[in-house]
């Protein structure tokens, strides 16, 4: 077993997922003025680090997902990366710099972040990080993606992943097809299949180490403005058969992004694809709104309720661990 294996199997093995608090500052301000809170530097702090203390870190979280601003705070002199390995986590970083529109199209964008990479990624290795995230982010109408949009964003990510195996960290690879659309389930599965079908094709180009990564991939949904909604069944039937046609069997595991479901809905698709699973992929999760949202609603309300706020995380973090082994059941959530 690599060493890069043996990583991304510790963070997601035996129901443990991802705590993705890599907001940038830019989405994380809108997120704490959307609940009556000032974003600032202290603030940001204060909430993050109300979740990495939190109980459930140890033994649901296997890895949380760092923004530059926060792996490079302290808190009572600790470093937070240190706080996160603490609870026995290991912390990791976004590393991209964004999705910048597409050179002659309107809507269409690629990532940012190559530029310099190796070097930063050094310095975040010294920083205690042991795996990053770079997001690919695609649109769906009838003409998107576009082939430009799929070959850009694929080399850009598999560049990307090469360089961190070269740095002895593991690479999230998040090619993000949008719920956002009328779009149907079935249209969600042909564009996610084509577009990871081509971000295989550039990591073995790039000869990056399948083994040593951890894939994370949006679940086949219909559109947010379908009128065409599947069922939970429905939608990890079709998230299964697409990962098990375009992905390789190497790859150790599958961490989702949560995209907007709301987090029961996170909760219960990733529960019934667990039920389902019928490839050796560990499927797990990787979720920003849906581990945090009600904690933050909670903690606006007071920010010194430390406790309540961590009792609401814990609960969503428990259930997602849950639901990563197929043992979660609307009976437990209510509990
Ligand atoms: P959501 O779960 O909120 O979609 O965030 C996951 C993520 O890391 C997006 O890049």
């Amino acid at each position: 077993m690599s060493e890069l294996n043996n990583i991304a199997l510790q963070i997601i093995s035996d129901g443990k997922g991802i705590l993705a608090a890599d907001e940038s500052t830019g989405t994380m301000s809108k997120r704490l003025e959307n609940v009556g809170i000032e974003s600032s530097a202290q603030n940001r702090l204060s909430f993050r680090e109300t979740l990495f203390t939190a109980d459930s870190m140890s033994n649901c979280i296997g890895g949380v997902i760092l923004y530059d601003e926060t792996i490079n705070q302290k808190s009572k002199n600790k470093k937070i990366p240190e706080i996160i390995s603490d609870q026995g986590s290991f912390p990791g970083i976004k590393v991209d710099t964004g999705a910048k529109t597409i050179a002659g199209s309107e809507e269409e964008k690629v990532t940012e972040g190559l530029d310099g990479l190796r070097e930063r990624l050094k310095i975040y290795s010294d920083l205690g990080a042991k795996f990053t995230k770079w997001r690919g982010v695609y649109i769906i109408s009838n003409e998107y993606p576009s082939k430009l949009a799929i070959h850009s964003n694929s080399h850009a990510l598999a560049r990307y992943a090469a360089l961190v195996q070269e740095a002895n960290m593991v690479p999230i690879i998040e090619p993000e097809v949008l719920m956002d659309g009328e779009h149907s389930a079935k249209e969600c599965y042909n564009k996610t299949s084509d577009v990871i079908k081509k971000c295989f094709e550039e990591l073995i180009l790039n000869k990056v180490d399948l083994t040593g990564i951890i894939l994370k991939p949006n679940m086949i949904l219909a559109g947010n403005k379908s009128k065409k909604k599947i069922s939970g069944e429905e939608v990890a039937k079709l998230t299964i058969e697409c990962l098990k046609k375009s992905v390789p069997k190497e790859v150790p595991g599958i961490a989702f992004l949560s995209g907007g479901q709301s987090e029961i809905e996170a909760t219960e698709n990733l529960h019934l694809i667990n039920k389902f699973n019928t490839t050796k992929f560990i499927m797990t999760y990787s979720y920003g709104r849906a581990l945090q949202q009600g904690a933050l609603k909670h903690w606006s309300k007071d920010l010194k309720d430390i406790e309540g706020t961590q009792k609401i995380f814990n609960h969503r973090a428990q259930m997602n661990t849950l639901a990563a082994q197929g043992k979660w059941s609307k009976e437990i959530e209510k509990k």
